[in-house]
């Protein structure tokens, strides 16, 4: 059986959208959520970032499921996984193949602001794992932990690395409200970028191909269609750099000439001098050592914490402490 709710209505989002979008063109200096790049087509774009050869997160965080859902599946028991961002689904697979054949796995939640994306994933999962109740969620993954269903051997999915797309104030209560979500044994799985070499780190968000110049422009697209704006995306030249105190990735975009952009539903003018950068994303890599004080912070021990043998990326599971 499968189903999918709506959390967050059309309009919901269109009002966070506006809200967002304004605050971030009247800013200095000027930023865009990174929620906004998934529409059908962005959501289509990371699908072909995944796959890039420069784009070494997803398919490492792959052969680490790979290696370990068994591991998982064992160490949780879980009857229900609930993924936050779920995308495609596209590893989750491994999660719910291992999950099943382990035999406690009985529901899959799977969460996303895109619904085409959800609606291609529910599709597919349905299908080759029939006997999961697969309960889908249209929200936006920091508002849907109020709304979790119920159960008593949960775990709560988070891959791909999304964690650093939040700042670190954000983050910080993001963990804090999966752990107040969940109940003490119950489980994190997170999926962590580390903190490698910039050589290999930059390139993965600045492919030779310019896929990740597509992607980023596009979130001009989103604006322009849903908000009424005028922005010409190739007047914006796709930056990424390694921001090394702060240990994240920038992506930008850089106004090639002075412009003036008019996004007519928010009724706003917004001017880029030649050379100015809207930031359209963060995206935080990390080091064990302090992402699993930051879990601990949160109320989160960690089991197990699993890496490629170039420590690029990790998977960690970690189980809710009881409050004492
Ligand atoms: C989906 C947020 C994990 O930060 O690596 C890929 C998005 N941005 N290329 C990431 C992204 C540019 C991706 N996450």
């Amino acid at each position: 059986m499968s189903t999918v709710e709506v959390h967050l209505e059309d309009s919901t989002l269109v009002d966070e959208l506006r809200k967002d979008v304004r605050d971030g063109l009247t800013a200095d200096p000027k930023w865009l959520s990174p929620k906004y790049f998934y529409d059908a087509l962005g959501s289509e774009l990371f699908e072909e970032i995944t796959v890039l050869p420069e784009y070494y997160p997803t398919r490492t965080e792959r052969a680490l499921l790979e290696d370990h859902a068994l591991d998982i599946a064992e160490a949780t028991e879980s009857t229900m996984l609930i993924e936050l961002g779920s995308g495609s689904s596209e590893k989750t697979k491994l999660l719910l193949d291992a999950g099943v054949k382990h035999g406690s796995l009985k529901t899959y939640v799977p969460q996303d602001v895109s619904i085409s994306a959800l609606e291609g994933a529910i599709e597919q999962i349905s299908k080759e794992f029939p006997a999961l109740e697969v309960n889908g969620i249209v929200s936006d993954f920091t508002d849907t932990l109020q709304n979790l269903p119920s159960g008593n051997a949960r775990t709560i999915a988070f891959l791909g690395g999304t964690l650093g797309n939040l700042i670190p104030d954000e983050r910080r209560e993001f963990l804090k409200a999966i752990a107040d979500a969940l109940d003490p044994g119950e489980h994190l799985l997170l999926g962590v970028g580390l903190v490698i070499d910039p050589a290999v780190l930059v390139p993965a968000y600045d492919d030779a191909a310019g896929v990740t110049a597509k992607f980023n422009r596009n979130v001009l697209s989103v604006i322009n269609s849903r908000l009424g704006g005028n922005f010409d995306p190739d007047a914006f030249e796709h930056v990424a750099l390694w921001n090394a105190e702060d240990e994240w990735i920038e992506m930008r975009l850089r106004a090639r000439a002075p412009q003036d952009v008019h996004i007519a539903e928010l009724d706003l003018d917004v001017h880029f001098d030649a050379g100015e950068d809207l930031r359209t994303e963060i995206s935080a890599k990390f080091r064990p050592e302090t992402i699993t004080a930051e879990l601990a912070a949160a109320g989160f021990g960690v089991e197990h914490l699993w890496s490629d043998t170039e420590s690029r990326f990790a998977l960690i599971l970690a189980g809710r402490v009881s409050e004492s």
